[in-house]
């Protein structure tokens, strides 16, 4: 069985955003956290990027300094985002720019719906709300698109559950009203955190498809922020590994797959389960945790945990990513002739 997509042969090619050089940091009483710390990457129209690490090594914090949502003591201290052709750090968080991209350009979709679902609210009013805002429909017009939405994500019922609040929806139907509301005012691109890890393996998969199919109806991109490797590889186009509070390595789905070159990567892989390996092969989780990123050494923030590290790695600052090959795969390691073929 082929575990990557087809769509990994065929790009899409118009940048539609380009995150450059972002740092975000906390400054909390025992120093500076320095969670997003030089990150750059793309997205292009209709792309699916994957971007992928453990657990506390920035990829939320990234992604919410994109929408300049970052919460207090958070500082986005450096770095670009250039959405459609504007450089999104220039508006204040609460300026009406921004607000419009929220609601109708950018949207978000998180782990746990019940944070980001307003609880004292219908889920019709939800939905309807933007509808009204941003594409300027009549309230008839909002609710009717709103049954349609809410069917579209398979929710029985659909007309008469518009009236119902947050509470009345299992997990898995809130989720997938997350899913209606993120695509409603058809975004040039959807972030989805995390959006299914709290749900089983059946129930991920299909949210998955239902989340990608609905996209692909509002032909939007897609960036999918996963702490699973597993999860991105049938959908990618483009993978981002994120690694303390930096991006360590870069590339088109297949080479992260069959050609990764830097040790957290091949790590994570051999992590996760795939569908082209013969069954039964054991999984070796990544001995140790991810680092504090509270004052940091100027060190590879892998080496405590890696097991090719050199001299090199010891002695000098962390590299820059290096280009591996032509189709922009790149990796952030001294010891790649080691973990070449
Ligand atoms: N409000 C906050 N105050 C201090 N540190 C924070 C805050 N939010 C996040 N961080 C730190 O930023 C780092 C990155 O967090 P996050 O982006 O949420 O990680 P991920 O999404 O990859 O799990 C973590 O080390 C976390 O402790
Ligand atoms: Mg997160």
């Amino acid at each position: 069985m082929n575990a990557l997509p087809t769509a990994c042969e065929v790009r899409p090619a118009v940048e539609l955003l380009r995150v450059d050089n972002l740092q975000t940091e906390f400054r909390v009483e025992e120093g500076v956290v320095r969670a997003v710390n030089g990150v750059s990457y793309t997205v292009d129209e209709r792309e699916i990027v994957g971007i992928v690490g453990e657990s506390g090594c920035g990829k939320s914090v990234s992604q919410l300094s994109v929408m300049q949502l970052v919460r207090n003591p958070g500082r986005i201290v450096g770095g670009e985002v250039w959405f459609e052709g504007h450089n999104l750090l220039k508006y204040r968080a609460s300026s009406p720019q921004m607000r419009e991209i929220r609601g109708a350009k950018i949207s978000m979709i998180f782990q746990e719906p019940m944070t980001s679902l307003n609880p004292v609210l219908t889920i019709g009013r939800q939905l309807t709300e933007s509808l009204e805002l941003h594409l300027g429909m009549t309230k008839k017009e909002a609710r009717a698109r709103a049954a349609e939405l809410l069917d579209s994500v398979g929710i029985p019922s659909a007309q008469s559950r518009l009236d119902d609040y947050p509470h009345q929806f299992s997990g898995g139907m809130r989720q997938r009203v997350m899913i209606a509301i993120g695509v409603a005012c058809r975004p040039k691109m959807v972030i989805a955190d995390e959006p299914t890890t709290a749900l089983d393996c059946t129930t991920q998969a299909q949210l998955l498809e239902l989340m990608l199919s609905s996209i692909e109806g509002c032909q939007g991109a897609l960036v999918l922020v996963t702490h699973n490797l597993g999860v991105v590889a049938r959908y990618a186009h483009r993978i981002y590994i994120m690694y303390a509070g930096r991006i360590v390595e870069q590339g088109l789905c297949r080479d992260i797959f069959y050609r990764p070159r830097h040790p957290y990567t091949i790590g994570l892989l051999k992590s996760v389960p795939r569908l082209d390996e013969e069954r039964g092969r054991r999984l070796v989780p990544i001995d140790g945790t991810p680092p504090n990123l509270i004052d940091l050494p100027p060190t590879c923030a892998f080496l405590p945990r890696c097991a090719v590290a050199g001299e090199r790695c010891r002695l000098e600052p962390w590299p820059e990513l290096e280009p591996i090959d032509g189709e922009g795969h790149m990796a952030r390691c001294y010891m790649m002739e080691a973990t070449g073929e």
